[in-house]
């Protein structure tokens, strides 16, 4: 089957779009021909994101901004849409992970994790509001299976990204009226990215976590970018406040296993 997309005067806006599975989001639609810019902490990795994203011949534009900061982040949507004009697609995916028990984590560790996905997912979007275009801008949230699927060692993971998904579904009801549409996307293991080197470290973890995926293989970040496009396409129009798992089915059970293999794993390395 044949299908395009043509993103040409659309602009997108990508938090935490400087590596792993954001920049490949912003590299599809830079690859579509969209306007795209990008932020996060690291000036060095949105510096080398901005060329990579300039080579596929897009406008690519970027920033270095901590999620944490509300002031900083108003400031970098608001220099976006003096560059760009209104925002059509706004991607939130700034995060932090590290695999820790519940009685190996601090207070402040579990804070951190918060603050970035949850608190920084608040931050964007409440910031990019008066940016928007309206009606017609398509918001999505980069969530994760822990969101849906209890893991061990991920609590604070759980705990934020399930608050994500639900950010997403309140936004999906107050914004509606404004022709918003806000969607989440969750991805399940992706190969080579930092998520996947954190959770699984080792050839043998990424073996159990390969194998309990019903389609037995990792996502890549095109997977991901590919449901992003979507639903920045007119062709989810009538979608919003959905939590949608791309994750080649690992959500189904297989994260129990995987995560189980996960905790089995790291508990003999803490001996
Ligand atoms: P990654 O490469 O580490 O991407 C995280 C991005 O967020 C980077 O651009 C990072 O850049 C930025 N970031 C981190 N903390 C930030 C902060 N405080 N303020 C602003 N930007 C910040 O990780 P990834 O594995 O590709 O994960 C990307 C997204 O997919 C995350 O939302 C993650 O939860 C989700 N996910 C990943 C997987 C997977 O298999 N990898 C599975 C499910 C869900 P700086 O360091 O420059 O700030
Ligand atoms: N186990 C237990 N606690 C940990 C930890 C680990 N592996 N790694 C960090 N922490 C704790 C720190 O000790 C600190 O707590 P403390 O102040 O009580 O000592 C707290 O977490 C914050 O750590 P810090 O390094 O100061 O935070 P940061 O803001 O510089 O970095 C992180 C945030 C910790 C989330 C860091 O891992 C990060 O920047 N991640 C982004 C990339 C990423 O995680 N990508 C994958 C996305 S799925």
């Amino acid at each position: 089957m044949k299908y395009s997309l043509d993103f040409s005067d659309t602009a997108i806006f990508i938090m935490g779009g400087s590596s792993g599975i954001n920049l490949g989001i912003a590299e599809a639609f830079a690859a579509h021909g969209a306007n795209v810019a990008i932020a996060s902490r690291s000036q060095d990795k949105v510096d080398a994101a901005v060329k990579i994203l300039s080579a596929h011949g897009a406008k690519a534009i970027g920033f270095s901004a901590d999620v944490r900061d509300v002031e900083a982040v108003k400031a970098t949507l608001e220099n976006a849409q003096k560059q760009f004009g209104t925002i059509d697609v706004l991607v939130s995916g700034a995060a932090g992970n590290f695999p820790a028990s519940a009685l190996d984590m601090s207070p402040n560790a579990f804070k951190s994790v918060v603050d970035i996905d949850l608190l920084g997912t608040f931050h964007v979007l409440q910031s990019a509001y008066p940016y928007l275009t309206k009606p017609g801008a398509s918001l999505i949230n980069i969530s994760a299976p822990q969101a849906l699927v209890p893991m061990e060692l991920q609590i604070h993971v759980c705990a934020a990204k399930a608050g994500v998904d639900m950010i997403t579904r309140g936004l999906a009801m107050e914004w509606g009226a404004a022709g918003i549409r806000v969607n989440s996307v969750v991805p399940g293991p992706i190969q080579g990215t930092e998520g996947m080197k954190r959770m699984a470290p080792t050839a043998e973890l990424q073996e159990v976590v390969t194998n309990s995926l019903p389609l037995g293989r990792l996502g890549s970040p095109q997977d991901i970018a590919n449901a992003v496009m979507f639903l920045a396409s007119p062709l989810a129009n009538f979608v919003t406040g959905a939590v949608i798992p791309v994750d080649g089915g690992f959500s189904l059970g297989g994260a129990s296993v995987a995560g189980a293999a996960i905790t089995h794993q790291f508990k003999q390395l803490k001996r």
